[in-house]
């Protein structure tokens, strides 16, 4: 039997910053992952070119049932010490906005420099290895694989979440939670588009592929960002951010012109020329498919003149208050993240370790710690998988 000092199963971002880190502290250490490439969330990450971080990233932009978790990992490796390491690397980057930093060339830089810290740590990489059975050892672990069973002092679960499973997502790493008897916070989809029911879809199909500036909201959070219509619902990057705050069943508020005074300016355009149509005004400020669909929505007769107060404040609040209840998401399947996740009320804040049972960790997405989108969820891949990488 093949002795480690450390298991790490997953070699995703969290997997292989603990592993990295571990390795560059002398543990003898083994990563496995059941997929035959190191990082493919990586690669496919922000469009090919990976967010991998975000200089702003804060506890207040992750989402978790204990929201104080986060502050101690996110305060000892910090999206500074991740440029630096991706400097050291000679990988070019730049921001986008919103503090959002991506490679120049490509996400495979990433995962390339990953591989490469893994290596200076010593750590064995095995690709294309499920595991099976995971249980105490003599001293420690027990970690059967398919050619043997390996043991190791401490065992590090980097397994992910459930968005994606043609990609390698599997339940696993809440499996091996439930087993040690760790709690797990209820998952769900984030960071997913929205859908709408047969009706709402039929009135709204004209419009897939309009995008607009927008707010959303979900009760008391808001994003001010972009937002799309699609042939399912919405989504683009205010849906994508709401939607880890709504729940099945809530309505979400959109504001589609939010920083005009609408009624205002159906007022002082009634009063300058009452044969001007609701939905031309409108266009002025927002595509014409969605001009008219807001009119029809809201009942308004064709010209200004036509409207009382009360049917400008209907148009108004169509544009800037619009109550609408999506009747889904899509799923894991598109969801970028997965919300929920091994309670960190069972894990130690510092080393990511199960409080009751010593030597095994969780970190990254599997644990329950989602961030916004925008680099954020990287950064805290590499700040629990390096925090766990130093105590492991
Ligand atoms: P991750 O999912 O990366 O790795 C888990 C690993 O465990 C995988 O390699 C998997 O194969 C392996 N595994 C699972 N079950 C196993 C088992 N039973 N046995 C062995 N191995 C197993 N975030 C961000 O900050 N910026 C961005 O640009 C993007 N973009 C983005 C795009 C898309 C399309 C998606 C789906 C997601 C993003 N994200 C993102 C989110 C980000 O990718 C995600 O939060 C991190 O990859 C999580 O890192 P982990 O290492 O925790 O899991």
């Amino acid at each position: 039997m093949t002795r480690f000092d450390v298991v790490v199963i997953g070699a995703g971002a969290a997997g292989m910053m603990a592993a990295a880190e571990a390795g560059k502290r002398g543990r003898r250490v083994l990563i496995v992952d059941h997929a035959r490439t190191a990082g493919e969330k990586i690669r496919i990450s922000g469009g090919g070119r990976c967010n991998f971080t975000n200089v702003g990233a804060a506890p207040a932009n992750f989402i978790s049932a204990n929201p104080r978790f986060a502050i101690s990992a996110l305060s000892r490796y910090r999206p500074q010490d991740f440029i630096a390491l991706v400097e050291r690397h000679k990988i070019a980057w730049h921001e986008k906005k919103l503090g959002q930093l991506f490679c120049d060339g490509s996400a495979r830089q990433i995962v390339e420099m990953m591989i490469a810290e893994m290596a200076f740590g010593d750590v064995t990489l095995r690709l294309g290895c499920p595991v099976g059975a995971v249980g105490h050892g003599p001293d420690g672990y027990r970690i059967d694989l398919p050619e043997e069973t390996v043991e190791a002092q401490s065992l590090v679960v980097a397994t992910g979440g459930l968005s994606i499973a043609k990609m390698g997502a599997t339940d696993f790493g809440y499996r091996i939670a439930r087993q040690f008897g760790l709690a797990i916070v209820e998952t769900r989809p984030g960071l997913v588009p929205l859908t709408f029911e047969p009706a709402l879809l039929e009135k709204t199909a004209p419009l897939a592929g309009l995008a607009v500036d927008a707010i959303a909201r979900a009760g008391k959070t808001s994003f001010d960002e972009a937002l799309l219509f699609t042939h399912r619902g919405l989504s683009g990057p205010a849906i994508l951010q709401i939607s880890s705050y709504w729940r099945p069943g809530e309505a979400i508020g959109l504001s589609l012109l939010p920083s005009m005074d609408v009624l205002a300016a159906l007022k002082a355009a009634r009063a300058a020329n009452g044969r001007q149509q609701v939905a031309t005004l409108l266009s002025e400020q927002m595509p014409k498919r969605l001009a008219q669909f807001i009119a029809n929505e809201s009942g308004a007769r064709p010209n200004l003149a036509d409207c009382s107060d009360a049917v400008l404040k209907t148009v108004d609040a169509a544009v800037n208050n619009w109550r609408v209840k999506p009747n889904g998401s899509e799923g894991y399947r598109t969801a970028e993240v997965t919300l929920g996740g091994v309670d960190t009320a069972g894990l130690d804040s510092k080393t990511m370790q199960a409080k009751v049972v010593p030597g095994l960790y969780f970190v990254g997405e599997v644990v329950d710690v989602t961030g916004w989108l925008g680099g954020y969820n990287f950064q805290w891949a590499w700040s629990s998988g390096w925090s766990a990488g130093q105590a492991a």
